[in-house]
């Protein structure tokens, strides 16, 4: 089955003459996904927000099976969230790391992920190892293999990084972890709504995505997925009056479900309206969004390739609807300005988003376009064209 192109840009909200290649920033939600967050809004504004939550409690449970059918995992397994980051850190901070124990992560790992990373080794003494990637550009699983020790105590790596284009073998990595009994951390912040994510597959312990990216769901939501059988060992970092029971003066219990990486206060529109893009994006398909994007972005990256001053920075075997390049003598804030007077969206990655990536490979600050399945040749083609029209202007 293919994507109904027509209906799906008749559900966009924005005017036709947009281009919006910014959807690894934040993608553009459909109408239903505006309209079911604007209903909520309405209706805690009408009746109050305490009853509006009681009145729509079937709702709200809903997101979470939409969320653990998205990912295949159980609904008791999904922990609603404010962002990827809240929920990704929530995992991290979980575990009892003692001194001296070892992070293994990947040389494109996202620059909010190293530094917690960072203020774990200062704050707990934790060993943070970089594995090296292989020469196309992944995670090489050999290394990985050989760095392995009784103090590796977690493995935590992002399935699509920040730019770059790649697509980590996350099942590999994952049939490693599992073999060796160590903790695997999930980022998925980029990968879901883009391409199949499945936690079994994956075999992670613990998998973080937002609603704004590749989902199309508002901003100021995510989900945290965390292995059911792995819970009863997590301390979250913070515990609340959602998280945990209060039991008496010097006692409380956490929640046995992925609830105890929760907190009470929630912003139930976002919820909601995340929980309506993922059913958007179930209705179409994972599957068939892959098979839309990913080679509409070959091809993007390919014509990007042969334009003399263009240089495009993607690695990976596996690549996905991310490209990032640069502009021999153009700034990539100046071109995303320019292109934005094309009524094109684009977005800027800086080297600190990626910091040892960027280090290694020695990475300017890259214009990230980042496509989507409502994006279509013809807006590629104008890109290219003015692309151009700014190269000969400059
Ligand atoms: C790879 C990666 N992980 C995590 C995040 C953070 O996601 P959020 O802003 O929803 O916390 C981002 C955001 O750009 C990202 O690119």
């Amino acid at each position: 089955m293919s994507i109904d192109l027509p209906k799906v840009q008749q559900d966009l909200c924005a005017a036709n003459e947009l281009i919006h290649f910014n959807n690894a920033g934040a993608s553009l939600m459909p109408k239903a996904v505006l309209d079911c967050q604007f209903e909520h809004l309405t209706l805690e504004a009408t009746i109050g927000g305490y009853e509006a939550a009681n009145l729509r409690s079937k709702e709200i449970s809903a997101v979470y099976k939409s969320a653990a059918k998205l990912i295949n995992a159980q609904t008791d397994e999904i922990a609603l969230v404010e962002n990827a980051t809240i929920g990704w850190f929530s995992a991290l901070y979980s575990i009892d790391f003692q001194a001296g124990d070892k992070i293994l992560t990947a040389q494109c790992e996202y620059g909010s992920n190293y530094l917690s990373y960072l203020q774990l080794a200062r704050e707990k003494g934790i060993i943070i190892e970089v594995i090296p990637s292989t020469s196309a550009g992944e995670i090489c699983l050999q290394s990985l293999q050989d760095m392995l020790d009784e103090r590796v105590k977690l493995i935590s790596i992002t399935h699509i990084p920040t730019n770059g284009g790649l697509v980590n073998p996350v099942e590999e990595v994952g049939k490693i972890a599992t073999a060796h009994n160590i903790l695997y951390l999930v980022d998925a912040c980029q990968s879901v709504g883009q391409i199949p994510v499945d936690v079994k597959a994956i075999n992670c312990d613990f998998l973080s995505a937002t609603s704004r990216k590749y989902l199309r769901g508002p901003r100021g939501a995510g989900f945290l997925y965390v292995k059911q059988s792995k819970i009863a060992q997590l301390n979250p970092p913070v515990v609340d009056v959602r998280s945990a029971t209060w039991l008496d003066a010097t006692h409380y219990q956490l929640q046995c479900d992925a609830k105890r990486f929760e907190n009470w206060e929630n912003n139930y529109a976002a919820l909601l309206g995340m929980g309506c893009a993922i059913d958007y994006a179930l209705d179409i398909g994972i599957n068939n969004i892959e098979a839309y994007t990913t080679p509409l972005a070959k091809q993007l990256r390919q014509r990007l390739n042969d334009i003399t001053n263009v240089t495009v920075w993607d690695i990976g075997s596996k690549q996905c609807a991310i490209i990032s390049f640069s502009v021999d003598g153009i700034e990539a804030a100046d071109i995303a300005e320019q292109l934005q007077h094309y009524q094109i969206n684009v977005s800027v990655s800086r080297p600190t988003s990626t910091l040892i990536d960027a280090t290694v490979r020695a990475l300017p600050n890259l214009v990230r376009a980042s496509l989507h399945y409502y994006n279509t040749k013809e807006q590629t083609d104008i890109l290219l064209k003015s692309l151009h029209e700014i190269i000969d202007q400059s």
